[in-house]
């Protein structure tokens, strides 16, 4: 991002209250940095020299840098524009458009004001810039109007941010640093949930902790339980597994569990059902890991099983795949318990979602719109009305107050994964950016998103999303 405008125009005030210290590269700073001081212009070759390496640096991390300079020579311009296509990132102009009158009076009130002739060139170039910016091949041209005394303002109003309208948001909790006290956390984090906004508490359904969330050794309870005790709290949070694994249990027993925490919860419960993926937990555990074939043909038994018990009566069953001699399965759910299907094979897991399911869990990522189109053109081809199969995603965001939050948070989780590949895929964000994006995910047709924040140690952390959910 490169700062263009006359001294005065309020190019730094503007940087500063936007972005991190650490995102901005000035030639003021530098100039004091390597000379006597921020006005010593002697210094500025070493200054500008030290800006382009730090931009090349940050570039090629693809980190944001923003240039703030005069930037008014289309050289150097063109210089910084190039940097930003050679490493493929945007690059944005950001041209200050402050009248005259307005920089000349800040320009007088500074301790070390630049000499009246120098202001003066430096606003009739300005005036100028405009035409040349459009033409250089930015991505994009900002022009920031500045009245008297306030940070400038975009020339064009911003429109009121979009509503997530429609949008429901389960809270997905995946890690579980309960210390000495599990019940205690637990109960703190559902009664935030509650508090917060959110609709229900999903649970991730593993035997051993998985490698993408943390080490093996930490805690991750049996989700079926530990629901059973959240449905115990004096909250209408809707509860279930974001998935289980179809492996895990004969599809008769997940029936009988989940219809038990449908009626002790007074009709809460989903189910979230899934291929299963990760052989090391069954190993483990002894249990079974056919060929996922075989597993997916396995979901779709444990579907109608599930279905033949939950339906009304205790006849005899006779289906596609499965025949029972009895479906007497008491407590039945109270609920229509929602099946949701996780996985985002396109073949078969789409298809079997589009046949059987209430619900597809994609993953939220660029793939998303073509999975939609893809389930969607499933639900046609085997006569299903695709409305009636609904779309949620699992999101997992870094979320912080301000931009130096969600910056501190990504360098806190990323791993060995680089801090910009691991804020892109967790849509690194502040709450406003958050909401944005899910007003954009409700247009697509989502209509749930499991929301896992990878920062989630505390009830304040659940707190800290209200306003992303409002
Ligand atoms: P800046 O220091 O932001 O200007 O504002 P600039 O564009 O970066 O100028 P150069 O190129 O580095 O010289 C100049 C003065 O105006 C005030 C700032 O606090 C600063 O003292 N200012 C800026 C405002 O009072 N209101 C604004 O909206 C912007
Ligand atoms: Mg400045």
């Amino acid at each position: 991002m490169v700062l263009v405008g006359a001294s005065g125009s309020g190019k730094s005030a503007w940087a500063r209250a936007n972005y991190r210290a650490q995102e901005i590269v000035s030639s003021d700073d530098l100039r004091g940095i390597v000379g006597s001081g921020r006005h010593d212009l002697d210094a500025s070759a070493d200054a500008f020299r030290l800006l382009d390496d730090i931009l090349a640096a940050r570039a090629r991390r693809g980190l944001t840098c923003v240039v703030d300079t005069v930037g008014l020579e289309q050289e150097r311009r063109r210089g910084y524009l190039a940097v930003a296509k050679a490493t493929g990132l945007p690059a944005v102009a950001v041209l200050f458009d402050a009248p005259a009158a307005v920089a000349k009076q800040r320009n007088a009130l500074r301790d070390r004001p630049v000499p009246a002739t120098a202001l003066s060139a430096q606003l009739d170039r300005a005036a100028g810039v405009r035409a040349e910016l459009e033409a250089e091949g930015w991505d994009e041209v900002v022009v920031l109007r500045s009245e008297s005394s306030s940070v400038p303002r975009p020339a064009i109003e911003p429109q009121p941010p979009a509503e997530p309208d429609g949008l429901s948001f389960v809270l997905q909790v995946s890690r579980f640093p309960w210390g000495e006290d599990p019940a205690g956390w637990l109960r703190g984090i559902a009664l935030a949930a509650h508090e917060a906004g959110f609709s229900g508490i999903a649970l991730m359904d593993h035997l051993i902790q998985i490698p993408q969330v943390d080490r093996a050794w930490t805690p991750i309870p049996e989700p079926w339980v530990t629901l059973g005790m959240l449905a115990g709290l004096d909250t209408d949070l809707r509860l279930g597994t974001l998935v289980s694994p179809v492996t895990f249990r004969p599809p008769g027993i997940t029936a009988k569990t989940v219809a038990t925490l449908d009626a002790i919860s007074g009709g809460r419960a989903f189910l979230g059902i899934g291929a299963g993926w990760w052989e090391r937990e069954h190993a483990a555990y002894g249990v079974a890991f056919p060929p996922a074939a075989h597993r997916l043909d396995q979901l779709e038994v444990a579907i109608e099983t599930i279905r033949a018990l939950w339906s009304p009566g205790t006849k005899a069953y006779a289906g596609e795949r499965v025949s029972l001699p009895e479906s007497t399965c008491y407590p039945r759910p109270v609920s229509n318990v929602p099946i949701i299907v996780g996985g985002s094979g396109e073949r078969r897991t789409l298809r079997i979602a589009a046949r059987l399911a209430d619900g597809c869990n994609l993953p939220c990522d660029e793939s998303l719109d073509r999975r939609i189109a893809v389930l969607r053109r499933h639900c046609e081809q085997v006569g299903r009305d695709p409305d009636e199969v609904a779309v949620t995603v699992l999101d997992l965001p870094v979320v912080g107050r301000d931009r130096d939050e969600v910056w501190a948070r990504v360098e806190q989780h990323r791993g060995p994964t680089t801090a910009a590949a691991f804020a892109r895929t967790h849509h690194a964000g502040t709450p406003v950016e958050q909401r944005e994006r899910y007003a954009a995910l409700a247009e697509r047709g989502v209509s749930t998103v499991f929301l896992s924040p990878v920062h989630l140690h505390a009830p304040e952390d659940v707190l800290a999303l209200a306003p992303m959910l409002q």
